[in-house]
């Protein structure tokens, strides 16, 4: 039988050099906390246990993961006090069986890939493991000491080391396997005299050694494999890493990205073929188009459907909405949550919808604010019309017909219907129910003409 895995994620540090009130390990990267990124790591490798080691932050932290996470084989370490790496795996340790496979990960190095680590753990079966990486600029890393036949001997840290080892570029990424019985062995006997006066994880890697073992290293595929986030610059070149590789991903599935380095993906996509998308847009979510769905720069869609053939113009807002197939918004449109687009129906410029159903071919083209509706099929909204969904108190309902013509300015009060056919004449606030067919007018008075009128003059 082969030995149950076992992986700690060390998350206690403070992350001073990040500047904020939020726990490091929860900053978004492509909208999903740090964390989240390791953790799908670590489930991806089938672990029987994973054990997050917490301190600052930390019930932060873990109310986010226990909510993200609700059943993976999830176990919590507090390291009160952060005395060095050693020291947090030390916390998880006691949860952890004899005869496991441990692999070492950190809550702020979110992009390794599941493939890398299998290596490394595969490395590390009989002995410890180190997914090292070469660096033009080491700076501020751990460095590999090896002898004259290059094998391991151990790891100094930056602070620790001699000029001569500072010139090493091979480095420590600081994720680690070894067996779970050994790895005890080796933390009971790390001491703290160093530079940092902490208790290294890195000088396991001398007690191995002395242990007898040969001491493997895994190279990383590349440093961003790697790569750690201490600053929000870091932060920053992490996210456009991982939206590059997702681009491409998507531009190798056939969406067509008009530039890949201008878009970003905040969940997840799920696009039919020849879809295109236009500069600066922004999908966060679940975001699902259908075949030929076009988005025009600079559209924001939160959490939404789009059937095919649809075509969304530029600076569009959309939020957890459900499209038909051919319809036309924008550009400038804002479509809310709860609306729905049956076929062919078309939202123009400065249209906003919230909670509200447009049936097959209805229209809004310009300037209108509808709430709480139900719109009938190939019904016209005009210009300027508003729903008056909201008394202060409380929010009411305005059910339209089929094939309405609702003119220009029109206030509808509601809660109020208006009959399959009517036609209300432009200006109108209409505050009770409007009879099928006919034309319905409801103006303060009829317009007249006050010939002589002057115009009023500015006071001196
Ligand atoms: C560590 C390594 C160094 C490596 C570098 C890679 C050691 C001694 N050094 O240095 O060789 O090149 O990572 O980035 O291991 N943490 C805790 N509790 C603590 C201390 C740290 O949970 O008491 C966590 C931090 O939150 C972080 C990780 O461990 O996620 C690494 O700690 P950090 O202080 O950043 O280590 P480095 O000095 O960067
Ligand atoms: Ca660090």
């Amino acid at each position: 039988m082969s030995a149950p895995r076992h992986i700690v994620i060390l998350a206690a540090g403070q992350g001073t050099r990040m500047k904020s009130a939020l726990p490091k390990v929860l900053h978004p990267l492509a909208g999903r906390p740090m964390i989240g990124h390791v953790l799908d790591t670590a489930l991806a490798l089938d672990a029987a246990g994973i054990h997050v080691v917490r301190g600052h932050g930390g019930d932060q932290v873990q109310d986010w993961v226990s909510s993200a996470y609700p059943n993976a084989p999830l176990y919590w370490a507090t390291q009160v006090q952060q005395k060095g790496t050693a020291h947090a795996v030390l916390q998880a340790l006691p949860a952890i069986p004899d005869d496991a496979e441990v692999l070492v990960m950190y809550g702020d190095v979110p992009l390794t890939s599941a493939s890398t680590l299998q290596g490394l753990l595969e490395a590390g079966q009989q002995t410890l493991a180190v997914l090292t990486v070469e660096l033009s600029q080491p700076r501020g890393y751990g460095r590999i000491l090896r002898d004259e036949r290059d094998k391991v001997i151990g790891i100094v840290e930056e602070k620790d080391a001699s000029d001569a080892q500072r010139a090493i570029h091979e480095i420590n990424t600081g994720l680690m396997a070894a067996p779970a019985a050994r790895l005890r062995g080796w933390l009971s006997r790390i001491g703290n005299k160093n530079a940092n006066a902490e208790f290294y994880l890195t000088d396991a890697v001398a007690l191995a050694v002395a242990d007898g073992l040969r001491v493997e290293t895994v190279a990383a595929r590349c440093s961003a494999d790697v790569e750690g986030v201490n600053d929000k610059l870091q932060l920053a070149r992490l996210e456009r890493l991982l939206q590059q590789r997702q681009a491409e991903a998507l531009m190798r599935e056939g969406v067509q990205l008009a530039d890949p380095a201008r878009f970003d993906l905040r969940g997840t996509l799920q696009a039919g073929r020849d879809v295109k998308i236009d500069v600066g847009c922004v999908l966060e979510g679940t975001v699902v188009l259908g075949d030929r769905v076009q988005l025009g720069p600079y559209c924001v869609l939160r959490n939404v459907r789009i059937a095919a053939d649809t075509v969304v113009s530029a600076h569009s807002v959309l939020e957890d909405c459900e499209i038909g197939e051919d319809c036309r918004i924008g550009p400038f449109a804002r479509v809310r949550p709860g609306s729905v687009l049956e076929r062919e129906a078309h939202v123009g410029n400065f249209v906003e919808l919230k909670n509200t159903r447009l049936g097959a071919g209805a229209k809004a083209n310009h300037l209108a604010y509808v709430g709480d509706a139900q719109v009938g099929a190939r019904t016209n909204i005009g210009a300027g019309v508003i729903t008056c969904n909201y008394d202060g108190a409380n929010k009411h309902r305005t059910e339209i017909g089929e094939d309405v013509f609702v003119g220009s300015d029109t206030q509808l009060v509601a809660p109020v219907r208006v009959g399959d056919g009517a036609t209300i004449a432009a200006g109108s606030t209409i505050t009770r129910e409007v009879p099928a067919g006919g034309l319905t007018i409801a103006r303060a008075r009829e317009q007249k003409t006050i010939a002589g009128w002057q115009r009023p003059r500015k006071k001196r």
